[in-house]
């Protein structure tokens, strides 16, 4: 399977954002990352459709979105028409699952289905074949810059299998305490989309960590 790095702009200077993306665009990155929280679904608030909708201006890089929000179901349209290429949001949120599936489906864009550390694989194994991507959350969803949860690697794993025994090729992102150290880890047990935040941006040479994210080796 293709490895992609999908960079979390949590991380990013958002007083100079406009750089922040350039330096993503010249660094190989393949995805932008934008993590919305709503302050309900996780204890904290990000930013939302206002700025997803101006950095989709400046830029063609492809956006990840991952809804940290209580009612994904209700803003999806509004996500997909701003300018999200995937939409990721979470089992544990209120929302119907399969009907929002449907929603960001129906927009023409890629759904993902989001599960925190302590949500069983065998959750999201019914909605495989709907789906493009499975996000596994590596730490508790709210912040950037918490240590990898290795208990989640066994998750990793089985969603790895089932999905080959479905005959499916849905991708498997991975979020939180991504690095260097951690990724060969999680690539071993089957994801190959890695989200990154705090270890690109403190980077001293951004395509030289990208790089090393993808190909799984100590930077
Ligand atoms: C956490 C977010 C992550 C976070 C990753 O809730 O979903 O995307 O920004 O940041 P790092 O790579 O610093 O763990
Ligand atoms: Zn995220």
């Amino acid at each position: 399977m293709k490895n992609y790095v999908s960079a979390s702009v949590l991380s990013a200077d958002m007083l100079d954002f406009r750089n922040e993306i350039r330096k993503l665009e010249k660094s190989d990155i393949d995805m932008l990352h934008f993590d919305v929280m709503d302050g309900i679904f996780v204890n904290n608030i990000t930013f939302g459709l206002p700025v997803l909708q101006q950095v989709r201006k400046a830029t063609d890089m492809t956006l990840d979105v991952h809804l940290m929000i209580a009612e994904p179901l209700k803003y999806i349209k509004k996500f997909a028409n701003f300018g999200a290429d995937i939409i990721s949001f979470h089992i544990e949120s209120q929302s119907n699952t399969l009907e929002t599936i449907k929603a960001i489906k129906e927009c023409g864009i890629k759904a993902a289905l989001a599960v925190k550390p302590a949500t069983p694989a065998e959750d999201i194994f019914e909605y495989l074949p709907y789906l493009d991507m499975v996000l596994v959350m590596t730490v508790e969803p709210g912040f950037g810059g918490q240590s990898f949860m290795p208990e989640t690697v066994d998750k990793i794993r089985s969603l790895r299998e089932k999905i080959s025994l479905l005959g499916l090729e849905t991708d498997i992102e991975v979020d939180g305490g991504i690095n260097d150290k951690t990724v060969p880890v999680v690539m071993d047990a089957g994801a190959n989309v890695f989200v990154s935040g705090s270890y690109l941006f403190a980077a001293a040479d951004m395509k030289a960590a990208a790089a090393a994210l993808k190909e799984g080796k100590l930077c």
